[in-house]
């Protein structure tokens, strides 16, 4: 696995492997990798000859600077995750690759990117719809990969993608979880032991409230009694707990064929997000299954 930090040096790259007809296919990160970034790479691999994995902790994504300060750097221990997956680059720009002397563009993308995280983490998704554009563009891929975990963060790189005429496919890729059904991520760290043991509760709550919406019970009832759920169960506050439409996240007062329970709440100084499907197409069971009729 190489490890670049200029983009002169990843253009000379990328441009061999596509005279040579091979796909690429980028997982961008912001490093402190753990199986859900893993499961990723999986994926790229899976769709794409060439895989990159950008690291870059991007300034302009994050609300507080103390945020900032404090996201893990783990550079070195990131790399040895990575080399057994059989990665081909880790693409680490340098700020100045990123972001030059005179930078004056901002990628802003309305709709999806309003409410929900967007309500209460202000300019964070115009961070966010910058930096991936600066780094499809840089990586050249052909397809991109996302966690499903930060769902409404997904929404926006794919509409920014189709507006703004990238040749990049966008991939949602599933949450990956605990064993308890926590979402893996690197804030899960910052719990201490209290807080690790209620935190599975969100994913919980999430799924019967999915299940409630399913079987007909109003939207508002099932969302109001998730909520007193997490409360009850030691979470501090809830920045929103919706549901939403799946494809554009346009609000939803009643349940439709494919919808989208997404939360973000407070325990113990940490704001966790999760988010699980609601709609028909969920639905397991012998009633709700598709039928392929053969000539
Ligand atoms: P980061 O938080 O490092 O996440 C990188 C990618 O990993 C994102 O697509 C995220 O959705 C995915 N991911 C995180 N936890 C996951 C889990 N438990 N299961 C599946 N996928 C998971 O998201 C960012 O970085 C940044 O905003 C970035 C897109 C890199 C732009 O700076």
């Amino acid at each position: 696995m190489k490890i670049i930090r200029r983009k002169s040096d990843l253009r000379i790259l990328t441009r061999n492997w596509h005279r040579a007809g091979k796909s690429i296919g980028v997982v961008p990160t912001m490093g402190a990798l753990h199986a859900g970034h893993l499961s990723l790479v999986e994926a790229a691999h899976s769709r794409a000859d060439r895989v990159i994995v950008t690291l870059f902790v991007n300034p302009r994504q994050f609300n507080k600077a103390e945020d900032l300060k404090k996201y893990p750097r783990t550079e070195e221990s990131d790399a040895q995750k990575l080399v057994p997956l059989g990665v081909d680059v880790l693409y680490v720009p340098k700020p100045e690759e990123i972001y030059p002397d005179g930078f004056a563009t901002t990628v802003s993308v309305s709709g999806v990117s309003a409410g929900l995280c967007g309500a209460t983490r202000p300019g964070h998704f115009d961070g966010v719809a910058t930096v991936v554009t600066k780094l499809l563009l840089q990586t050249d891929a052909d397809c991109a990969f996302f966690g499903e975990k930060d769902y409404q963060q997904l929404q926006v790189i794919k509409r920014l993608a189709i507006d703004l005429d990238l040749k990049v496919e966008i991939v949602g890729c599933p949450t990956i979880r605990e064993a308890d059904g926590l979402a893996m991520s690197s804030r899960n760290l910052r719990l201490n032991s209290t807080a690790r043991d209620i935190a599975p509760v969100i994913k919980k709550v999430l799924s019967e409230a999915a299940t409630d919406i399913e079987r007909g019970q109003s939207v508002r009832l099932a969302v109001g009694s998730a909520r007193n759920g997490l409360i009850e169960a030691g979470l501090d506050s809830i920045d929103y707990l919706e549901l939403r439409r799946a494809s554009d996240l346009a609000p939803l007062e009643t349940s439709c064929e494919s919808g989208r329970l997404l939360v973000a709440a407070w325990l113990q100084g940490v704001r966790l997000i999760d988010n699980v499907p609601v709609g028909i197409s969920s639905l397991s069971g012998a009633k709700h299954r598709l039928t392929v009729q053969s000539n």
